[in-house]
């Protein structure tokens, strides 16, 4: 059987939580493929609001196992936490997660190190949510490592002792103000291992590889958005491992060939946290709009949102880039009540119209084009079935699909699962 994909098209927190939990039902494996606790993916069903930080979506379902990929890196603490935030629901949900072995570790000191990196950056910074992500991956690619397999070793504080040491020296090279008591980080990251060390750890490509002979269904779940992308982001704004389509494969051991379905997730207009370019960035009361409306707080740092029109180049850039088959329009309900919807459907770049996404987006080389729509005033948080949506909002659809060239399945008018029109 054939793995489906999901991903998000823009800079994250599209509502990719709340779309695997609507889709589990259909899949007998939900597995996340890359990134880290930096996610926070929100679900909402029956009056309870869930954040999920490394967790699959698909885990309030009981049909369905959740694998936290090779792709993946845990915080051992942060996983805990989330563990005992769902213990409120009197279920065992560890009997349907499931862990590869593969999956690095962040250690306390990589928090330390992405936090030493920031402050050092001064006004450069990223942005980062300081979870440790970066250091983490550097230390994969720079084969320096620890993963969940290395806890089934003897020896293997060993290497956690030596790494640390390694980390200490670098945060002291950074040469910032940077308070932190590491014998009480430690303490706490030891006893959330052992909490780890009581989840099924697997090779998950091989479970993965013998689930499809076996005809199970796979739904990949992506974090963060596709222009957060290390290569195909916007540099050096972006997160260090890959968003995009083809993650899912280095992220979970799954052949190109198998791939079928790409959801591509947006939302109706675009946001993005922390620094780095947007050009259709809005500074004024439509963008407050959005903000205030759309509730567009980072999940996991509470951190407001930057918010701004829909930007058709870089959608369309992203739909090409994964192979999108499928879109779902998320937070349309969020534009009820614009008199005028604006759409960037082209770049003045250095004086020249462009339709793609070079390789420099910064405001001093590009001006957004705009075509401008018709809003809607109806309230859509009540509709359930696409002959209710407003004439206005099926024609901005209409538009998005032509310039996009790809169906729009599934539009989203609110954050509970029952608030999903399907067409
Ligand atoms: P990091 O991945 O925590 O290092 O953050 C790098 C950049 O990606 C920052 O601009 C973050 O705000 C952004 N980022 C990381 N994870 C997410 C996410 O899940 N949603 C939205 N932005 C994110």
């Amino acid at each position: 059987m054939a793995v489906d994909l999901l991903l998000g098209l823009q800079w994250g927190d599209e509502g990719k939580g709340k779309i695997v939990d609507v889709l589990t039902k259909n899949y007998d494996i939900i597995a996340r493929f890359q990134g880290g606790p930096n996610a926070g993916h929100t679900l909402e069903f029956d009056g309870i609001k869930h954040v999920l930080h490394t967790i699959p979506s698909g885990i309030f379902h009981d049909n369905a196992v959740n694998l936290v990929g090779n792709g993946v890196v845990i915080d051992p603490v942060i996983f805990k936490k989330e563990l005992d935030n769902l213990a409120k629901f009197n279920r065992d949900f560890t009997k349907n997660l499931l862990i590869s072995r593969k999956a690095h570790l962040i250690l306390p000191t990589h928090r330390l190190l992405d936090a030493a990196s920031e402050a050092s950056k001064g006004k450069a910074k990223i942005g980062s949510t300081l979870k440790g992500i970066g250091p983490t991956y550097m230390d994969k690619t720079g084969r320096n490592g620890i993963r969940v397999g290395d806890l089934e070793l003897s020896n293997w504080q060993d290497k956690y002792r030596n790494l640390a040491n390694k980390h200490e020296a670098m945060i002291d090279f950074y040469n910032v103000d940077l308070q932190y008591n590491l014998a009480e980080l430690e303490a706490e990251f030891f006893e959330a291992i052992e909490v780890l060390k009581t989840l099924q750890f697997i090779d998950s490509e091989e479970y993965l590889h013998q689930a499809q002979k076996n005809n199970k269904t796979i739904l990949a779940e992506g974090a963060q958005g596709s222009l957060l992308d290390i290569d195909f982001g916007t540099y050096p704004f972006v997160t260090s491992s890959n968003t995009t389509a083809a993650g899912a494969c280095t992220g979970l051991g799954v052949a190109p060939g198998a791939i079928n379905e790409v959801f591509g997730i947006f939302k109706a207009y675009t946001t993005r946290v922390g620094s780095g370019p947007f050009p259709t960035e809005l500074f004024d009361s439509y963008g407050e709009t959005m903000g205030r409306v759309g509730n567009e707080f980072g999940a996991t740092t509470g951190r407001p949102r930057r918010c701004g029109w829909l930007d058709l180049v870089a959608l369309k850039y992203a739909v090409q880039v994964n192979g999108v088959t499928q879109l779902m329009m998320m937070k349309g309900d969020v534009l009820s009540g614009f008199d005028k919807l604006k759409v960037c459907t082209a770049y003045n770049y250095k004086g020249e119209k462009i339709t793609h996404l070079p390789y420099n987006i910064e405001a001093e080389n590009v001006t957004p084009i705009y075509t401008e729509m018709e809003g809607w005033k109806e309230d859509l948080t009540k509709m359930n079935d696409a002959s209710q949506l407003p004439k206005a909002l099926n024609n901005y659809i209409a538009f998005l699909e032509k310039e996009l060239e790809v169906p729009i399945k599934i539009v989203s008018v609110g954050p509970d699962r029952t608030q999903t029109i399907h067409r």
